[in-house]
């Protein structure tokens, strides 16, 4: 489960990490994140919106894993796209994390107006070492199309809701096409379709459960993933996906759910 993969800049990022949206006290975020380490997570994503940069950055810091070994990712807010506010936040966040670099910085939403300012500012943090590596969410084709005509800086990353029951696979193969890695947020679609007679299929040819199903489709479709819980069993439960297979008889079963349905927000519409 340490596998890792190569971005367009040559950083490595772990395929695997804990979601962190709603553990809201340093209670939930110190017993998640240690039973997330004890497993062998090593990636960690939160953004300003979770309010728990701070408690994620002081369970992580408590640990005692060292700070090379691990992998955070934090997102720019939508109110403080621009370009200096972009700088500032970023500044903050690091701050709220304790950390003096940050490994993945994403833009939150293709916010209308200051977006391609906000990247500009993300190029900057770049340069400077702040961001290994700076990307964007929710960000459709017509918004990468958009940044990469304006920018020679191709987002590492592109986090999107990915699920079988959301298989974006026109946007998936746009980023494979230009380098950009597609990583799934929801990727358990929150539990939705667990109940699904297809997902049950498969899961049962396979003795695994519809957790495990979820994310192994979505890493043998090239997608890293990130699913939350704040269970201990269920934090072990993701992460034992990387000792077996789907064959393409159950990628097609799957496949064939994609049904356009979110369980978060449609970044076509406003956020
Ligand atoms: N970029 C964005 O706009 C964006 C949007 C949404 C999410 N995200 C990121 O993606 C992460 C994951 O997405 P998500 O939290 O929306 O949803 P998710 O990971 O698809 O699902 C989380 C839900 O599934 C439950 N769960 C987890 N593992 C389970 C298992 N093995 N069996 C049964 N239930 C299980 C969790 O409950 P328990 O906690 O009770 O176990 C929780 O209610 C977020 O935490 C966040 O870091 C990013």
């Amino acid at each position: 489960m340490r596998s890792t993969l190569t971005l367009n800049n040559g950083e490595e990022m772990p395929w695997l990490g804990l979601g962190t949206y709603r553990l809201d006290s340093g209670r939930q975020a110190r017993r998640a994140v240690g039973w997330a380490l004890e497993t062998g997570y090593r990636l960690f994503d939160t953004a300003t919106l979770y309010a728990n940069e701070r408690f994620i950055g002081e369970a992580l810091a408590g640990s005692g894993v060292p700070r090379e070994e691990l992998f955070i990712t934090t997102k720019l807010w939508n109110s403080d796209h621009g370009f200096d506010s972009t700088l500032a936040a970023c500044r903050r966040s690091m701050e709220e994390l304790g950390v003096d670099y940050l490994d993945l910085y994403l833009i939150h939403w293709p916010v209308p107006g200051l977006r391609a300012e906000s990247w500009r500012a993300m190029e900057v943090l770049l340069c400077e070492g702040l961001c290994r590596s700076v990307g964007v969410s929710n960000y459709m084709v017509e918004h990468l199309e958009e940044l990469l005509a304006a920018s020679s800086v191709v987002p590492a990353v592109n986090q999107v809701e990915f699920h079988p029951f959301l298989y974006q696979r026109e946007l998936l193969e746009f980023c494979d096409s230009r380098g950009i890695h597609l990583q799934a947020y929801s990727p358990l679609a929150r539990t939705r379709g667990f109940g699904d007679p297809v997902v049950g299929r498969v899961a049962e040819r396979h003795g695994r459960t519809p957790a495990q199903v979820y994310l192994r489709w979505a890493l043998q479709h090239g997608v890293s993933v990130i699913p939350k819980s704040s269970h201990p069993e269920r934090i072990a439960e993701n992460a034992a996906i990387f000792d077996y297979e789907l064959g393409s008889e159950d990628m097609h079963e799957l496949d064939s759910l994609g049904s356009g349905t979110h369980v978060s927000w449609d970044p076509t519409g406003e956020p």
